[in-house]
Order: structure tokens, then C-alpha cells, then sequence
């Protein structure tokens, strides 16, 4: 088992090598992963004045699309990796967003006092932290009392054939080992009432599970392999290993298992993810929206 460090580190090398993949299918992946984005924001009430965290937030979401919301607020957005935060920072330039600031840290040792945010998103980056807990106890202790935190992580490879075509043609030439329990990896959040179970253990409240589903659409089946192969943590691991003659060959399996979900000039491929809210005990110490929310796979209702 790599201790903390180790995960830390690999995770900077990893994240710093796929920073240009990032920014260069910057279009594609933010519209796949819109709706998630939105669906975060719709779990943490955000107000005009709030002060708000976004945690992992590498390329800037949904960050940014909260800093447009908040008018009288502020966004600081996080990430372990600088080069991701730099990307960041050029699109909130680009998009004339001036309310936020990038702070490099890890999400498990914030350097933030205590109740300092109103509320923290962390949009598909539990699966690698190095402790998860420790880094929900890290989220619960900078929030102010009353503040919400939502996330969202991937559910089950089955249900998410974007990334698992790619890696089923991987499969093909290369070992791919199955990750260590607990160890950073993409579905390592994927049990339904495990992120909750953080957050619970960590004093927050009324938290609420739900699936927001996911496509990702590419203009042909050479698209979407050029982009899943520069941009996928697991994918860019696992070619690694692998010769130039076994990713050609890899590359045409892709293309020909991913051709089934091309249609009307596009290739559309589906995926789910689940988003988390939880909120913490108010000043009072009562819950503030006792039984106002359920675990039945739906939004939080304001
Ligand atoms: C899949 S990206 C998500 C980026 C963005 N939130 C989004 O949804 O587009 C995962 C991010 O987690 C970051 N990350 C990995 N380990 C981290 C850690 N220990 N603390 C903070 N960020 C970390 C990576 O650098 C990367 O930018």
C-alpha cells in the first residue's frame, strides 16, 4: 500500500502530464461533464454573496460556473497540480471571470481556517485523494456552520462505456492490474453510500445521493480515441506499457467497438455519475433542513 505521499506524488506526475490533454479537449470534456457540474451547483443553494471552495478543480469547474453566480462573492479554486490550476486560470481569463483565485494544495491539508466557505464542491476528484477521510474532515472543518458540500464521482465501469470501450481495447495488449482497495482510480467511489458515509462520519447532515447521466460526444470514432487516450487517467497509464504497433492495434479495436454508438454524424456515448450533498450542523447545533431531504435518488429539494 503507497503511503500518502507516494499517491501524492504520483498523483502530481500523473496530473501534470495530462494537463495539455486537458486544456486541448477542453470543449469536449466540459460538455460531457456539464450536466454534473450543474447538477452540484443545484445541490448547494448558492447565494450571490457566498464565499465558495471548489476543490480538485484542475481545468476550473465547476468552479468558474459558480464564480459567475456569485456577483458579490468569491471562488477559490484548488487543485494539487499547478499546471491544471494554470489552465484554470487562463479560461476564467478568457471567460472574464475576475472573482476567484487559485491556490495550490492537497484537498486532505487545506490551508484555510476553520468556517471560512459558505459552500465546497468537489467535482470528480475524491477518487484520488490519498485519504479520503481525511480529506472530508478537511471540507466539514472549513465550512461555516449551516454550508453545504457536494460532490460527485463516477458509478460503475458497466455503466459508463465511454470509458470502458477504451479500456476493454486496452485490455487487449496490456496488463491492466487492478488497483489496490483504496487506492486512487476511478471508480474507487463508485458503492453507492460510500461518499455519504464520509461525510456522515465527518458531522455533516441530511445527506442526499442522486445519478446525473452523462454523454460523450465526439464528431467520429477517431475522435473519441484521439481524446480518451490523451486526457483519461487510466487509459494514459496503460498505454504507457505498450508498443506503437499495440496501440495502432489497440486504437482500431477502439474505433470498432465505438462505431455502435455513432449515429446522425456523431459518436454519443453514454455514462453516470453521482452527485453527494451533505450540509454542517448550524451555529444552534440543530440541523437546518431536518427531513427535508431523502436518500431516493433525487436533487435536494430546496
Ligand atoms: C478528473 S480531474 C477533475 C477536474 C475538475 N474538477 C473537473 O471536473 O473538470 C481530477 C483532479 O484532481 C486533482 N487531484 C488529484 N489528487 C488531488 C489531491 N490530493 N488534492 C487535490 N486535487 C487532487 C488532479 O490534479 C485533477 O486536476
Amino acid at each position: 500500500m503507497p503511503s500518502p505521499d507516494e499517491i501524492r506524488d504520483s498523483q502530481r506526475a500523473t496530473w501534470a502530464g495530462l494537463a495539455a490533454g486537458w486544456e486541448k479537449w477542453d470543449s469536449v470534456i466540459m460538455d460531457q461533464l456539464g450536466p454534473v457540474g450543474a447538477a452540484i451547483i443545484e445541490g448547494l443553494d448558492i447565494v450571490e454573496d457566498h464565499q465558495h471552495l471548489d476543490i480538485a478543480s484542475g481545468t476550473g469547474e465547476p468552479g468558474l460556473s459558480i464564480a459567475r453566480l456569485l456577483p458579490k462573492g468569491r471562488v477559490v479554486l484548488t487543485d494539487l497540480v499547478a499546471e491544471m490550476l494554470e489552465i484554470a486560470a487562463r479560461r476564467a481569463r478568457a471567460h472574464g471571470v475576475a472573482n476567484i483565485e487559485t491556490t495550490v494544495c492537497s484537498a486532505d491539508d487545506l490551508p484555510f481556517n476553520d468556517a471560512t466557505f459558505d459552500s465546497v464542491s468537489v467535482r470528480f476528484g475524491y477518487m484520488f485523494f490519498p485519504d479520503v477521510a481525511k480529506a472530508t474532515a478537511e471540507f466539514a472543518r472549513v465550512l461555516k456552520p449551516g454550508g453545504r458540500l457536494c460532490s460527485s464521482v463516477w458509478v460503475k465501469p458497466e455503466e459508463n462505456p465511454w470509458t470502458t470501450i477504451a479500456m476493454q481495447a486496452i485490455a487487449t495488449e496490456a496488463v491492466v492490474v487492478p488497483p489496490a482497495p483504496d487506492t486512487p482510480n476511478m471508480f474507487r467511489c463508485a458503492a453507492p453510500g460510500y461518499v455519504s458515509a464520509l461525510y456522515e462520519d465527518a458531522g455533516l447532515h441530511d445527506t442526499a445521493e442522486w445519478d446525473v447521466h452523462v454523454e460523450l460526444m465526439t464528431r467520429s470514432p477517431e475522435q473519441y480515441w484521439e481524446m480518451i487516450s490523451e486526457h483519461v487517467s487510466l487509459a494514459v497509464a496503460a498505454l504507457q506499457q505498450v508498443d506503437e504497433p499495440g496501440r495502432q492495434r489497440i486504437r482500431a479495436h477502439a474505433i470498432a467497438n465505438v462505431i455502435n454508438f455513432e449515429k446522425n454524424g456523431k459518436v454519443r456515448v453514454p455514462g453516470v455519475a453521482r452527485c453527494i450533498v451533505g450540509t454542517k450542523q448550524d451555529a444552534s447545533g440543530t440541523r437546518p433542513r431536518d427531513g427535508a431531504r431523502s436518500n431516493a435518488g433525487q436533487p435536494p429539494q430546496p
